[in-house]
């Protein structure tokens, strides 16, 4: 296996915990409970499991989000603590699950991305923000003149494609997205997970993909990992994890989510979501 991009080691989170008013001490609850992982450069990375499994706070320790309660994150051999250099910040970018909540209302969103790329010393000038604006929309399927809009103009599936440019403006090399497709109509769901899925063939991006729906996963990811209250219970290439899952609770996981006619339905959509958006 070629070195990793990212190495997570015993990464743990505790909510609450602390002393109350009359300085007993609380109990804290674990939302992850000391987890590895690694991925490899260009690799998509997927982390399933339930709602409530901490996928989002290992995400968001990740991304910097959120302060792990103890373990070690490496990035391209570095440790990344708390506070990240801007090289570090830029590297590792987060796709919400809504995207909307990271797109400022009053702002055109062209404007918003332009002030982003000059903020990171990525266009010279306002000429070429503009230029490399259109040239991250045109990357995500949406037209030059969608940059003067504000997002309040746009449909969920083009928000989710402006978070994806937001995310791919300051160049990162790894993509995180917490559930990308989740808050979406199930009919435009598949050409979003197409578009991430090319961007990151494409793009040479290493991601990691946080979904409780096995079957994107199968689609989209190299390898997977199964989480369940905190804790990784299984781990593979995605071959393997879905040919032959050693855990009951993946194969919970997979009774439930990936019945045949629902992936032969879903392949033909993402078949038919491809040639929509002209790839
Ligand atoms: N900021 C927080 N404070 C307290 N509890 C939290 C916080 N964030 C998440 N949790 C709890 O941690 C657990 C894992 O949450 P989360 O990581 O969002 O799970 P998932 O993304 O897998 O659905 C849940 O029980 C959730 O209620
Ligand atoms: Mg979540």
């Amino acid at each position: 296996m070629p070195e990793p991009l990212l190495e997570v080691r015993g990464l743990k989170v505790a909510f609450g915990g602390g002393r109350d008013a009359l300085l007993r001490r609380k109990p804290a609850f674990e939302a992850v409970r000391g987890i590895d992982f690694s991925i490899a450069k260009g690799e998509a990375f997927a982390l399933v499991g339930e709602s409530g499994a901490g996928k989002s706070t290992a995400a968001r320790c990740v991304v910097g989000l959120q302060r792990p309660t103890d373990g070690t994150i490496t990035f391209v051999g570095a440790p990344l603590g708390p506070r990240r250099d801007p090289a570090q910040r830029r590297a590792i970018q987060m796709v919400f699950q809504d995207p909307f909540g990271s797109l400022s209302p009053r702002m055109a969103v062209g404007a918003a991305i332009c002030e982003l790329l000059r903020v990171n010393g990525l266009a010279e000038d306002k000429a070429a923000a503009r230029r490399q604006a259109t040239e991250l929309f045109a990357l995500v399927g949406l037209p030059e003149s969608a940059l003067d809009q504000r997002p309040r103009a746009f449909s969920g599936g083009q928000r989710q494609r402006i978070g994806i440019a937001r995310a791919l403006a300051v160049e990162p090399t790894l993509l995180v997205a917490d559930e990308p497709v989740s808050a979406l109509d199930v009919s435009i769901q598949a050409s979003v997970l197409i578009l991430l899925k090319r961007l990151q063939r494409e793009l040479g991006l290493s991601m990691l993909f946080i979904s409780h729906d096995l079957a994107v996963v199968k689609q989209l990811c190299d390898r997977v990992a199964v989480m369940n209250e905190g804790e990784i219970v299984e781990e593979g290439s995605v071959q393997e994890v879905f040919s032959r899952p050693r855990h009951e609770f993946t194969r919970r996981l997979l009774a439930a989510t990936t019945d045949l006619p629902r992936l032969e339905i879903s392949r033909a959509r993402l078949v038919q979501a491809e040639a929509a958006v002209g790839r």
